[in-house]
């Protein structure tokens, strides 16, 4: 097992991408802090880990909130005892033109979408410090990250904002061992939001098929593990292959 011993935060793991992220990082050894806004989802994902021999607790948190998510990662290490990799899956879109969205609407998916990856990196990163021990951030951007959009502008901006914030935490949390990535998904299972996969959402990319939430969990488990221990500051892109098209040529 890759990830013995260790303990994983992964926020937004009620359902879709974070809640695969957080059976498959079980499924290697890790004990899991499945953190969600919604608690039946949180418990019911949690109890699916504990039912399969692994070990996972509830956190109900609002990452759009500072308070929250500091209680959050002081009760983990609380419960667990340490902490050594964060995921942070957690987003909102506003899937709104920008001649529509409202400042509030603007607010709150930047909130949720860029600066609770800030935050819940800074604290879970000062406990990782004062443990000493090292530790692994990944962050969970988009191709919308990379590309504008015309039916979202708060949700591309924040997730550029991941992509480059990614840069600054590896380097300025690299003299502390914690090695920072991110992972750019295209179209994996269910639109962001949503809990039903959409058998007629358009897919384009070189793999002739949507993505599934197994496929960034792969790549998510690889960034947290040594195997990709020379690997710091980089986006993998998990989009199978779309980013590599140019638009009307494929
Ligand atoms: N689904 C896709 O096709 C896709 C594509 C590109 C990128 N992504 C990225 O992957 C990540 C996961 O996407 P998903 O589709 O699995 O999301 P989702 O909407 O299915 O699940 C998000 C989870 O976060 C929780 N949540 C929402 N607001 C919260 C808050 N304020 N505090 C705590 N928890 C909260 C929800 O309860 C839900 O369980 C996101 O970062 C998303 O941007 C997804």
């Amino acid at each position: 097992m890759k990830l013995s011993g260790q303990v994983a935060i992964v926020t937004g793991a009620g359902r879709n991408i974070g809640e695969e992220v957080s059976k498959l990082l079980s499924s290697e050894g890790a004990s899991i802090a499945v953190v969600d806004l919604d608690k039946g989802r949180a418990d019911a994902v949690v109890a699916d880990i504990v039912a399969a021999g692994g070990k996972a607790k509830a956190f109900i948190c609002d990452v759009a909130k500072e308070a929250d998510i500091e209680a959050t990662v002081t009760g983990v290490v609380e419960a667990f005892g340490r902490l050594d990799i964060l995921v942070n899956n957690v987003a909102i879109s506003d899937n709104k033109h920008m001649l529509d969205i409202t400042t509030e609407e603007w607010n709150r998916t930047i909130a949720i979408t860029l600066t609770a990856p800030f935050l819940f990196g800074k604290h879970a990163a000062k406990a990782m410090i004062k443990a000493d021990n090292g530790g692994k951030i990944v962050n969970v951007s988009s191709t919308s990250g990379y590309y504008g959009r015309n039916r979202a502008v708060a949700y591309t901006a924040a997730k550029g904002g991941v992509v480059n914030l990614t840069r600054s935490m590896a380097i300025q949390l690299a003299p502390h061992n914690i090695r920072v990535n991110s992972v750019v998904p295209n179209k994996i299972g269910s639109p962001v939001g949503k809990a039903e996969f959409d058998p007629t959402r358009p897919v384009v990319n070189l793999r002739k098929r949507p993505g599934i939430p197994i496929d960034l969990a792969r790549a998510i488990l690889f960034l947290v593990s040594d195997d990709s221990d020379f690997i710091v500051g980089t986006d993998l892109f998990v989009d199978g292959g779309c980013s590599a098209l140019m638009p009307g040529n494929e």
